[in-house]
């Protein structure tokens, strides 16, 4: 039986992330400017601090400046919010991104609500929300956009396009499901949510031609799931134990979508590590130069 290909999420992340660094070349030449990207880590859960360094090390590489503010767990709401509104007035700050989750406690609302909308890179104030429903340009949610570029490359590689497809999208957060059925939307792609209370969610998911998977439940999504030919785009990263006694880690990263099942019936799949988790970053970089050009009334430099 004929197998899917692997849609290379690390490769096609790499690609983005060396146009954007030719954008900050560019704004370098052309301006003198050097775009900085403000990352707010709040508490230390460990996958947080894992994203929150690769954030930081990847806008260096694209060479933009990276500032960390770290606070601790406790930390009271009104010095967070105080911090925001520190880094809404810094000029030199382009792009503002508070890590998610924020400890228990701490009103999310609140605190990304005093986000500047123009240094809003991760797209999740209600200006940008708004923006997005109503097909207006703005700062789009970067793991849901990387979902877009990734599917769009596997269908051109089949000599396809997303036009017309069915979107079958789990998970309803804003984080995600919200955003990404509005980014396939503009893409005239067909849209189904599907949750938790959906009824008959398998048949749902059988009827999608790409199936966005971002529920956090390991290995949710069954191979029979699958209609023959979808594509598959796995947002989930699970850590499970491993249960190969000759690993060296007791634990292990898996996705939403059983894998090595889903293989069978779909025409391709992004793999988890190394499918959508790298073009969060590569997109969060983008936004960072949009927002840098946006705010200074620049041209977007090469077609990002
Ligand atoms: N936590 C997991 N993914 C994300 C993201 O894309 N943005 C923010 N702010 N927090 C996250």
């Amino acid at each position: 039986m004929s197998q899917s290909s692997k849609i290379d999420g690390k490769s096609i992340a790499e690609g983005l992330r060396s146009q954007v660094g030719l954008a900050v070349s560019s704004l370098r030449n052309e301006y003198d400017y050097v775009p900085t990207l403000a990352v707010v880590l709040v508490g230390s859960d460990p996958a947080s601090q894992v994203y929150v360094r690769s954030k930081h090390k990847f806008t260096r590489k694209a060479g933009m400046h990276s500032l960390e503010h770290k606070m601790p767990e406790d930390v009271d709401e009104d010095t967070l919010v105080d911090l925001i509104k520190t880094l809404n007035q810094d000029d030199s700050v382009d792009g503002i991104l508070v890590q998610l989750p924020l400890p228990k406690g701490l009103n999310t609302n609140r605190i990304i609500g005093e986000i500047s909308p123009s240094k809003d890179v991760d797209g999740l104030t209600e200006i940008s929300a708004g923006r997005l429903v109503l097909g207006r340009a703005g700062l789009h949610p970067c793991t849901p956009e990387g979902c877009v570029i990734l599917a769009r490359n596997a269908l051109a590689a089949q000599g396809e396009e997303l036009s017309g497809k069915h979107c079958v999208i789990l998970g309803r957060s804003i984080l995600v499901g919200k955003p990404a059925a509005m980014l396939f939307l503009e893409q005239n792609c067909t849209i189904t949510i599907a949750h938790s209370r959906t009824k008959d969610i398998e048949e749902v998911c059988r009827s999608a031609d790409i199936l966005v998977a971002a529920v956090g439940r390991p290995l949710m999504v069954k191979g029979d799931w699958i209609k023959k030919g979808a594509i598959i785009i796995d947002v989930g990263i699970n850590r499970v134990p491993n249960k190969d006694i000759n690993a060296k880690r007791d634990t292990k990263l898996v996705g939403d979508v059983d894998y090595d099942a889903a293989r069978i019936h779909a025409s391709a799949i992004t793999p988890v590590p190394g499918g959508v988790g790298p073009m969060t970053i590569a997109c969060l970089l983008r936004n960072t130069v949009i927002a840098a050009c946006n705010r200074h009334g620049w041209h977007v430099p090469i077609n990002l």
